[in-house]
């Protein structure tokens, strides 16, 4: 991790032998200071900074929340690592499939080795898994040497925690049911220099009927416009040139505010910050996306040209059955008006299979949708059964061994169509922003296309951050070997 963002606030002026004050964000701060005072013991005990590792599962918005922990940890004196192998371990969990719980669950037993060697660590828990009641039964019962947990309403108040955990001993438990509250101005520790995430919105009001997410999240509610645009402003200033809009249903934005500001508004004054140079956005949902943002799309040189417009299922039997509250038809309808406005952009998906009552016929729809769609990439999930989602007690659960059949061919589509569209920009020229060396030759660095193409050329590390013109030289299936060309 490499930058961090403070809000003028100087912690060595805190006086913590007072009491706590009570507004937010003033109290977390002082809290902060106080974590540093059981820091600057700890160092001078063990002639070393304590080490925090923050380990995320999940989507984007759980990596922006990381960055949040990250933020305070580094205020309050942690020497951040990757190893998990440190003094303070938080895991920031993901429950939208199973699969992502057992991973978890998979990986305490290794921290449980560490803390046998290392009795001053400290483990923590916290994200959507948290907010599951019978998650925290299996915890308390045997994972008993977690030291603190605490779920997603309640993120705001991690510097307070981790002062009552330091201290502490044993399980620490603090689950919200819900908040509507929105906490500004606590520190980020952000992965990359040049691109950032930017929460607009929090939790979803959607109830697609298969999904946890509005269960974990809680209620939909807007940040106001103006302490986005603050917030992406001081991160231009720090040398951000990339900025991605972060929601479950970013096309809803502001319906939870006073003021009549919607998405595409939102998106017109990102674009007029100055410095800025490309805008991305994530999840729009098909019901909500207006014929406003497709012009604002249209007519602006920074919003990237690339739209993740999750399907879900190609039926419409299936769609409503899903609550998703669009059909098949107006998907499509949907896709080529965007199309016809705006010809150059990639559209990638989500797609889930063997929903309950999900026959091979509704699966062939959702086949011959890819194909006519043509989508640059799609992420394909089996389904999985949550507990306490209307579809988890749906009867007609599909058997597994059909699903994987139905996974497997709908794949082979996906990645025959991303691999001839990703093909389509054979020998031109575009602009990309360099992100990060090359993970397999250290003498390429990897960018960046707007249309989200991946592409290897030679270079090195000073040209991270940079836009650049690329020749897009050699296709090879989802990302292009290319070189530097002068424009
Ligand atoms: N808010 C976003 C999606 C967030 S979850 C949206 O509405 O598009 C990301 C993806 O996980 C979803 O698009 C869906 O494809 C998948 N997903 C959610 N719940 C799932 C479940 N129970 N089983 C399998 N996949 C699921
Ligand atoms: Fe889940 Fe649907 Fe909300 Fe997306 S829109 S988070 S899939 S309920
Ligand atoms: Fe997972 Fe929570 Fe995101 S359940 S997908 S981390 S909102």
């Amino acid at each position: 991790m490499s930058r961090k963002m403070y809000n003028e606030i100087d912690l060595n002026k805190i006086d913590v032998s007072a009491e706590p004050p009570t507004g937010e964000p003033a109290r977390q701060y002082y809290f902060m200071a106080k974590c540093r005072q059981w820091v600057r013991a700890f160092e001078q005990k063990n002639g070393r900074r304590p080490t925090a590792c923050v380990t995320t599962f999940g989507c984007q918005m759980n990596a922006r929340d990381s960055e949040k922990l990250a933020g305070i940890l580094e205020s309050a004196g942690y020497e951040s690592t990757d190893n998990e192998n440190a003094d303070f371990v938080i895991y920031n969990t993901c429950t939208v499939r199973d699969n992502a719980n057992q991973r978890v669950y998979g990986r305490l037993g290794e921290l449980k080795r560490y803390k046998k060697q290392n009795p001053q660590m400290k483990i923590a828990l916290c994200g959507c898994m948290m907010q599951e009641p019978s998650v925290i039964e299996k915890l308390k019962k045997s994972y008993s040497f977690v030291d603190l947990i605490f779920g997603t309403h309640n993120i705001y108040k991690f510097a307070e925690l981790l002062c009552a955990s330091q201290e502490a001993k044993g399980m620490i438990i603090d689950i919200w049911q819900d908040t509507d509250k929105i906490v500004e101005n606590l520190p980020v520790e952000r992965k990359y220099p040049f691109k950032s995430g930017i929460n607009i919105m929090f939790g979803c009001n959607n109830f697609c009927s298969y999904c946890i997410v509005p269960y974990v999240r809680g209620r939909e509610r807007s940040r106001e416009p103006e302490e986005i645009l603050r917030e992406i402003e001081s991160l231009v200033a720090d040398g951000v040139v990339e900025v991605m809009l972060l929601g479950q249903n970013v096309n809803s934005y502001g319906k939870t505010l006073d003021k009549s500001v919607n998405f595409a508004e939102l998106l017109r004054r990102v674009e007029k910050i100055e410095g800025l140079k490309r805008i991305r956005f994530m999840t729009s949902h098909p019901k909500d996306l207006s014929e406003e943002l497709i012009q604002v799309m249209k007519e602006s040189s920074k919003i990237c040209r690339h739209l993740h417009l999750p399907l879900q299922s190609g039926s419409t039997r299936i769609l409503e059955r899903m609550n998703r509250r669009y059909t098949r038809e107006q998907y499509l309808d949907l896709v080529r008006r965007i199309r016809k406005e705006i010809p150059d952009i990639a559209i990638t998906t989500d797609i889930i299979v063997g929903f309950p009552g999900e026959t091979p016929e509704d699966l062939e729809e959702t086949i011959d949708m890819v194909r006519t769609v043509e989508y640059d990439n799609a992420f394909t999930f089996i389904y999985s059964k949550r507990t306490g989602t209307p579809a988890a007690a749906m009867e007609d659960q599909v058997p597994a061994e059909e699903v994987r059949r139905g996974f497997d061919k709908l794949l082979k589509v996906v990645q025959d169509t991303a691999r001839s569209q990703v093909a389509k920009y054979q020998g031109k020229v575009m602009e990309a922003l360099i992100e990060e060396i090359n993970e397999n030759d250290t003498s390429m660095v990897t960018g960046r296309l707007s249309n989200n193409v991946i592409v290897h050329i030679p270079g090195d590390a000073s040209m991270i951050g940079k836009m650049v013109f690329v020749s897009l030289d050699e296709c090879h299936g989802f990302y292009y070997i290319g070189h530097l060309v002068d424009f």
